[in-house]
């Protein structure tokens, strides 16, 4: 028998049509802002078929226990898969897919808004404005980094989102360093694309970016040592994950004069970002908002609403984590 399936924040609303009409019984989380507590979560999954999952839920043996054995797949909203125990799903026999390729371009013009807004002070511009305060054009204010007169980039981890930043980076006139195995492609030297071990990225680069998933290798992957060899002029952004960097030392660096800006969409205690950046001026913090394009949110819900109802019809996931 075919259990519900459970929505733990209503998608957009052309997936979530999508999923109603499908036949099955779905349950959503009420809340559309806010995701259910554990204990909601643990008692909503009960009996489930099917979970539709976003990267503020953690999924682990507790919770597929929780589903029970009717539970056939759980379909991530999210590229990136670091709340999932893959493992022990598959201990379940459970599928686990993510949704892959449909947010590069979305991903990678956040990342560079990023770099563009931390580079030229953009936000610290805007907040000067609002406070009224008298100005005139100045030689020196405001003066941050040149982006297109050959900056350099480096992009940590150079898959498909970094692949769609280096691209916007060539359009810059920007040189790219680049670490991970597309550092190799053809198509990345096409965009001049260097490949660089992380320590040569880290020291030549004016700008870093990072695009690698989270897993225990990169965890803190950018802590105080590596901030350190960073330039002092050199800018810091993550659209990836929080914990690759290490916030605390990322702080530390910011107000210390270690490097001189960062841009972050992603925290290491999501949603809480560290409190000493709301002290700091040269860091410009975003929530968690990569992904954010209509027709990007869209067809992330559709992947995973197409992966659910593959999976329930007995065909092939079309998104599988294979980890
Ligand atoms: C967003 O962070 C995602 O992984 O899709």
């Amino acid at each position: 028998m075919i259990g519900h399936v459970y929505v733990s924040r209503r998608l957009t609303a052309a997936p979530m049509a999508a999923l109603e009409s499908r036949g099955v019984p779905v349950v959503v989380h009420r809340d559309p802002d806010w995701p259910p507590s554990r204990d909601q979560l643990l008692g909503a999954v009960r009996g489930a078929s099917a979970l539709v999952t976003l990267l503020t839920e953690r999924v682990d043996a507790e919770l597929l226990d929780a589903a029970g054995d009717a539970l056939q797949i759980v379909a991530n909203c999210a590229v990136g898969y670091d709340n999932i125990d893959v493992p022990a799903a598959r201990c379940h026999d459970v599928v686990v897919t993510n949704t892959p390729g449909v947010l590069d371009e979305a991903t990678a013009d956040c990342a560079f808004g990023l770099i563009l807004a931390t580079a030229r002070r953009l936000v610290e511009a805007d907040r000067f404005m609002r406070t009224g305060k008298e100005w005139i054009w100045g030689p020196q204010s405001f003066v941050g980094i040149d982006v297109s007169a050959g900056a350099i980039l480096g992009i940590v981890g150079l898959g498909r989102i970094g692949m769609a930043v280096a691209r916007r980076a060539h359009a810059f006139n920007m040189q790219i360093l680049a670490t991970g195995s597309g550092a190799h492609s053809r198509k990345a030297a096409a965009l001049g694309v260097q490949p660089a071990k992380i320590g040569t990225l880290l020291r030549e680069s004016d700008i870093v970016s990072l695009h690698c998933p989270l897993t225990p290798d990169t965890q803190h992957l950018i802590g105080a040592a590596e901030l350190a060899v960073m330039k002092t002029t050199g800018i810091l952004v993550n659209t990836a994950r929080g914990p690759i960097i290490d916030e605390a030392a990322l702080v530390e660096a910011l107000d210390g004069g270690v490097i001189a800006g960062a841009g972050l969409d992603v925290y290491e205690r999501e949603p809480q970002p560290h409190p000493r950046f709301l002290e700091l001026d040269n860091v410009v913090l975003l929530p968690h908002i990569g992904s954010a394009g209509e027709a990007t949110r869209n067809a992330m819900g559709q992947l995973a609403v197409d992966n659910v109802c593959a999976v329930l019809n007995g065909d092939p996931p079309l998104t599988p984590v294979t980890e």
